[in-house]
C-alpha cells in the first residue's frame, strides 16, 4: 500500500497506471476504521482495479469544536487494517494540503440540508460537500463508495455529483451492524461499556418501528411508543426520529404509495451523538 500525502503524489501515482482496466475506486473516510469501512473497501475492490482510501478528518464539517477535537484517531490500527485489506493507495493529506486557504464558497443543498442532520448540524453538509468535491477532483475516481449509515450524506453527495457533473458513479454500501443490531460507527469508540449498552436503544427503536409499520400500525402511535422507549433509557436523549423518502428526504407521516422510505434517527448517548437509519422496503 502506497501512502500519498499530496495532490501531486496522487496525480503522479494514478496517472502512471496502465491505461487498460484502470477503474479507480475511492473510499473517503475520516479514519478510526471499523468493519463498516472494511466492507466499503471490500465492495470497492470487487468493483475497481485500484482502490484508494482517503483518511482526512475534515474540520469544515464539524459544527461542534469539541466533537472535532474528540473525534477518535486510531492511525496505527487503520494502517494495519487497510494494509491487510489489500488497499492500493492511502491518501492521507494534512489540513493545509486540502485547505491552502479557508474556503469561501458555500453550497446550498436546498431542502436537503434544512432538515434532520442539516438542521441539527448547521454547516455540516456544506463542509461535506466541499471536502468530497476536493477529494473527487484530486483522486478522479470512476466510482466512489459511501455507507448507507449516513443516508442523508448519500443524498447530499448524489446531488453534488449531479449538480456539478462530477464524472463518478456513487456506490452505496449497506450498513454493517453488531450482533445486537447497533450500527458500526467510529464514534462508537467513545462509548464506555455502560453507554454502549444504552446505545442499543437506537437500532432497537428503528427495528421496532419498521416492524410496526409493516404490520400496518400508524406512524403517530409508533412515534409515541418510541418516545416512551427513549424516556425509559436514562443515558439516551432522542434528537429526532423521522420517516422520510430515502432520496429526497421529505418527511412522511404515513407510507401511502411511497416505496422508497426510510426511518432516520439521531440521539445522544450521554454526550456522544449517534445516528442510524433503516429502510422499510428492502
Ligand atoms: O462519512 C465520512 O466519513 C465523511 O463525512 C466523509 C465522506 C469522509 C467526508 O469527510
Amino acid at each position: 500500500m502506497y501512502i500519498l500525502r499530496t495532490k501531486e503524489e496522487v496525480n503522479y501515482n494514478l496517472q502512471i497506471l496502465p491505461k487498460s482496466n484502470k477503474t479507480i475506486g475511492l473510499v473517503p473516510t475520516m479514519g478510526a476504521l471499523h468493519q463498516g469501512h472494511l466492507e466499503l473497501v471490500k465492495i470497492a475492490k470487487q468493483n475497481s482495479a485500484y482502490v484508494v482510501v482517503s483518511i482526512f478528518i475534515n474540520p469544515t464539517q464539524f459544527n461542534n469544536q469539541e466533537d472535532f477535537e474528540k473525534y477518535p484517531k486510531t492511525l496505527d490500527k487503520d494502517l494495519e487494517l487497510l494494509h491487510k485489506s489489500g488497499v492500493d493507495y492511502l491518501f492521507m493529506p494534512d489540513t493545509v494540503e486540502i485547505y491552502p486557504s479557508r474556503p469561501t464558497l458555500s453550497i446550498d443543498f436546498g431542502h436537503l440540508d434544512k432538515i434532520l442532520e442539516g438542521s441539527f448540524r448547521p454547516g455540516h453538509f456544506n463542509g461535506v460537500g466541499i471536502v468530497v468535491s476536493k477529494l473527487l477532483n484530486i483522486v478522479k475516481p470512476n466510482i466512489a463508495f459511501f455507507g448507507q449509515k449516513d443516508l442523508q450524506q448519500v443524498a447530499i453527495i448524489k446531488r453534488l455529483v449531479e449538480d456539478f457533473s462530477f464524472d463518478v458513479k456513487i456506490n452505496v454500501v449497506p450498513t454493517v451492524r453488531e450482533e445486537d443490531g447497533m450500527a458500526l460507527s467510529s464514534r462508537n469508540l467513545r462509548l464506555d461499556p455502560e453507554s454502549r449498552q444504552s446505545a442499543r436503544i437506537i437500532s432497537k427503536a428503528l427495528f421496532f418501528a419498521k416492524s410496526e409499520l409493516l404490520a400496518g400500525n400508524s406512524w403517530l402511535s409508533i412515534r409515541k411508543k418510541v418516545n416512551q422507549m427513549f424516556e425509559s433509557e436514562p443515558q439516551a436523549k432522542l434528537e429526532y426520529f423521522e420517516m422520510v423518502t430515502s432520496d429526497s428526504f421529505h418527511i412522511l407521516d404515513s407510507i401511502g404509495n411511497e416505496r422508497n422510505v426510510s426511518i432516520c434517527a439521531a440521539a445522544y448517548i450521554s454526550d456522544i451523538r449517534l445516528i442510524d437509519n433503516i429502510s422499510i422496503f428492502d
